[in-house]
């Protein structure tokens, strides 16, 4: 249902409702037909919705600390001639592999999950286990699981089966950070493409850009999947980069102003990013890196001051005149996340609340800066270079554009968001947003509905920005299972809700590869 945004102040969900998502999956469905329980599946809507996320949350009578840590379950809903189906499957990542033979926790997680027997146990087990739950994107003939601290893992597109490790036809090393967060360039410089990254983090990081073809070009004998180009630059700081931007010209980082205290890590205390802190008088920075075919080729990167806060994810980005736009959901603080903490029953009021903002950054005034000459946040110039404002006061998290407009100035966004227009609460409600006008279309799944990712397909061959659907994955406290709704990406009504044969834990991201499945 369509409603107006509601003044109403009292939250509308039910903590237990919320909570009771975070279940282990315990069956491995193929290719399970599924009908419409409302409404119609369109029959142009052809092509598979994968989605990653965890799917294992407790072994051996032990939680996880925080569902970060749980083992990645890929779903994949396959569309096409009013028809769908449903299939699920664990990636058969080293670690889960070992834990379901043990049938007990074995490795410590970034997010503060522990084995069992305290720090004595856990210190010094600096093993990272590579959970492949954060994003699945196909890239070539194979879906990739990603997990920004290491490898991506290669599944079969089809059955879901894993195949291995991947480092993409020798592109990466064992272990080497890839970011679970490539962003496709739909087509800037000719071809479609993957661009993505990976960081490397010490007291100065590196972040290394790659681009791939997405497609085949035999007349130039590139395939699907090929490096295209790269680069790497190094920063002054410890980088915590979980997402980014493009545009035809730039990837985009926004550098938190954060800092890493390792010694609770190492002693076996706290998980990894759970040694995370703000720094309070650090300064956060954009990292504009000149992409390989743009105007800027080979040139440094540029270094400009940015707002206070904390940054997940971003919506887009986009150049404007002598402008480079960046649209991301901020926080005012990083979201810690305690050792005492029981994740299912975090006070939302006490958390940041992310909001989408505009930072338009003047590219005429920040001239190349070498990067050698920063050695520290406080030789940065605090000039008039970046400009930021708030869109939208609402709750937010998981926003994208039409996927044609990624890196180029979009009409519309869609995102997760809270059904209250102010304060913290889960995610139950899908917002479109017109970012010219800023006028607000909302679909809610409260009170029983928490939605996760959307993610807008565009109708084959629409014209209209909006002229397309936008797939939800909504967890329904009701029967304490998981639907898929799919909406008109123009007036966000209901086209149809399915409801599937399996109950998911709250995810992570998505993606839509178009076509037939074969
Ligand atoms: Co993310």
């Amino acid at each position: 249902m369509t409603v107006a945004p509601s003044p109403a102040a009292a939250p509308s969900f039910n903590r237990a409702e919320w909570a009771s998502a975070f279940q282990n999956v315990e069956r491995e469905l193929s290719q399970v037909p599924l009908s419409a329980a409302r409404g119609a599946i369109p029959p142009e809507l052809l092509g598979t919705l994968y989605r990653n996320g965890p799917g294992r949350l407790e072994r051996g009578g032990q939680w996880l600390h925080h569902p970060f840590d749980g083992d990645g379950l890929i779903c994949a809903l396959r569309f096409g001639a009013g028809a769908a189906s449903f299939s699920n499957r664990f990636v058969r990542t080293e670690g889960w592999l070992a834990e379901e033979a043990a049938g007990r926790v074995l490795y410590r997680g970034v997010f503060g999950s522990q084995k069992p027997g305290g720090p004595l146990a856990n210190a010094f087990d600096l093993r990272l286990k590579n959970v492949a739950n954060t994003q699945v994107v196909q890239l070539g003939d194979q879906l990739l699981a990603l997990w920004e601290a290491s490898s991506p893992h290669a599944l079969d597109p089809n059955s879901l089966e894993t195949r291995g490790l991947s480092l993409l036809d020798g592109v990466l090393k064992t272990g080497e950070a890839f970011s679970a967060h490539p962003r496709f360039d739909p087509g800037h410089h000719g071809a479609p493409r993957m661009v993505n990254f990976g960081v490397k983090t010490g007291p100065r990081s590196s972040i290394r850009l790659m681009e791939f073809a997405t497609v085949d070009d035999p007349e130039r004998g590139i395939q699907a999947g090929q490096l295209l180009s790269e680069r790497r630059d190094s920063f002054a700081g410890f980088a915590f980069l979980h997402d980014f931007a493009i545009t035809p010209n730039w990837a985009v980082f926004l550098q938190n102003a954060i800092a890493f205290n390792p010694l609770p890590y190492l002693l076996g205390q706290r998980g990894a990013a759970q040694c995370l802190k703000s720094k309070p008088d650090g300064q956060a920075q954009f990292w504009l890196v000149p992409r390989a075919s743009g105007s800027y080729a080979g040139q440094e990167p540029r270094l400009i001051p940015a707002p206070a806060g904390f940054v997940f994810h971003h919506l887009n980005a986009y150049e404007e005149g002598d402008e480079l736009v960046l649209e991301s959901i901020h926080y005012a603080d990083f979201p810690s996340i305690g050792p005492e903490d029981d994740f299912r029953a975090v006070d939302f009021e006490q958390l940041p609340v992310g909001q989408l903002k505009r930072s338009r950054i003047k590219l005429s005034n920040t001239g190349v800066q070498s990067n050698n000459s920063v050695q520290s946040n406080n030789s940065v110039q605090s000039n008039n270079s970046a400009q930021t404002e708030l869109l939208s006061e609402r709750c937010c998290e998981f926003a994208m554009v039409n996927p044609a407009k990624q890196g180029l100035k979009a009409r519309y966004g869609w995102m997760a968001v809270a059904a209250r227009p102010q304060g913290n609460d889960p995610l139950q409600a899908i917002k479109k947003l017109d970012l010219q006008s800023g006028e607000e279309m909302i679909w809610s799944a409260a009170p029983h509905g928490f939605v996760s990712e959307p993610v807008f397909v565009p109708r084959p061959g629409a014209a209209a920005e909006d002229d397309g659907w936008v797939l939800c994955l909504v967890w329904n406290g009701s029967r304490a299972a998981s639907d898929l709704v799919i909406l008109n990406g123009h007036d966000l009504s209901e086209q149809a809700l399915l409801e599937l044969p399996l109950a998911i834990p709250h995810g992570l991201h998505g993606s839509w590869v178009a076509g037939s499945a074969q």
